[in-house]
């Protein structure tokens, strides 16, 4: 799928939330791009999350998922929401976003943070500690607790009582270790691997295994941290880092506490693909009940989600390179939306922020 002349097919699932609304404007820029010339897709849309819990009953459906294994890469937006927090947690709509990572295999989360300059005022730390970071987590998204088997909540004579399991087959560790190294040999070449070995057996057999997959990539440094003190150094001294890997929860933490050093979690795309190099893409922020339906959210991340899978799953560089400059540009020209404005900028809706990123994405086309 490399050449403009085949049509790509992609599956939006916009959720519940924000995500409808930030999905709204990667379409745009999807659009912008076919009317260019550069990118004709068929774009299909299903129901994903709690707008499928309303609809069907469960928060995805063997047909949606379906119509993702037969599309050739798929944006989700956001699942869940206030509505849906009575609901026992098999039936959330956080299953359904679980079942499509599950069920396609999704094992690679790769969730880049990116300070764009313009945004250095707009960081939780100060701008020396944070001018120009550019680092990458990879988190394993298929395996560790969320996925882990015995789990439950049981009544036991002390009471009730609720377990989980954190489990990593070597393979499964060595797969997104090779994925990371893979990754960090393309850029800085530094990795870092995030664990607990001090505590947990699964940590300990993971240092292990990213040990001797670093043999296989003697260009790589291949550090050790544990999780307690990589959540210190991210805001001590977060430039310290190139690419870090990890397991499903501790990834989950960390990639939002890096993605509010960029400044707003709403600027945060990432890819979650599988051994075929199929991708689910989804911006890290999630459904944001409390703004949604205002039209005030960003709608960066979805678009810098479309430059993702421009690069992973289309090996279109060229247009991942022009979405990236259109943010890049709009922003320089002072377009933020509430959660990056600073004291005296107008925030714009989402609908004017996708205008100023197509506006520039125009002039690049
Ligand atoms: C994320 C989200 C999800 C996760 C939720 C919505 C299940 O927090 O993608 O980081 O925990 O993986
Ligand atoms: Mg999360």
């Amino acid at each position: 799928m490399t050449n403009q002349a085949t049509v790509a097919s992609l599956l939006l699932l916009p959720g519940d939330g924000i995500g409808p609304e930030v999905c709204a404007e990667a379409a745009r820029v999807l659009e912008a791009l076919r009317e260019a010339g550069k990118f004709e897709c068929a774009l299909e849309t299903a129901l994903a999350g709690g707008a499928s819990i309303d609809a069907c009953g469960e928060p995805v459906s063997d047909a949606v998922l379906a119509k993702a294994r037969a599309a050739d890469a798929v944006l989700l937006g956001a699942v869940g929401g206030p509505k849906w927090d009575h609901l026992p947690s098999a039936q959330r709509p956080e299953k359904g976003l679980l079942r499509l990572r599950s069920e396609l295999g999704l094992y690679a989360n790769l969730r880049p943070a990116i300070l764009y300059a313009t945004l250095t005022n707009s960081s939780s730390l100060k701008s020396e500690l944070v001018a120009d970071m550019d680092l990458l987590i990879v988190r394993e998204l298929t395996g560790g607790a969320y996925f882990g088997e015995p789990r439950g909540v049981e009544n036991r004579r002390e009471g009730r009582y609720g377990f989980n399991t954190i489990g990593y087959s070597e393979d499964e560790i060595e797969r997104i270790l090779r994925t990371a190294f893979t990754l960090a040999a393309k850029r800085h070449k530094r990795l870092c691997s995030v664990d607990k070995a001090n505590v947990l057996e699964v940590s300990a057999l993971w240092r292990e295994v990213a040990e001797r997959v670093g043999r296989e990539f003697p260009e790589v440094e291949l550090s050790h941290i544990y999780v307690d003190n990589a959540a210190m150094q991210l805001v001590r001294a977060p430039k310290q880092f190139d690419v870090l890997v990890t397991e499903n929860m501790f990834g989950d933490i960390l990639s939002d506490l890096a993605a509010m050093l960029t400044g707003s979690i709403g600027m945060l795309p990432s890819a979650s693909l599988n051994a075929d190099n199929f991708g689910m893409y989804e911006p890290v922020h999630g459904s944001a009940p409390d703004i949604a339906g205002k039209n005030i959210a960003n709608p960066l991340a979805a678009i810098l989600c479309l430059a993702m899978m421009m690069h992973y799953s289309f090996e279109r560089a060229d247009l991942a390179s022009a979405i990236n400059q259109a943010v890049r540009a709009a922003l320089e020209k002072g377009a933020r939306s509430a959660d990056i404005a600073r004291q005296g900028d107008t925030p714009l809706s989402t609908n004017q922020l996708g205008d100023a990123v197509l506006n520039e994405l125009a002039s690049l086309l």
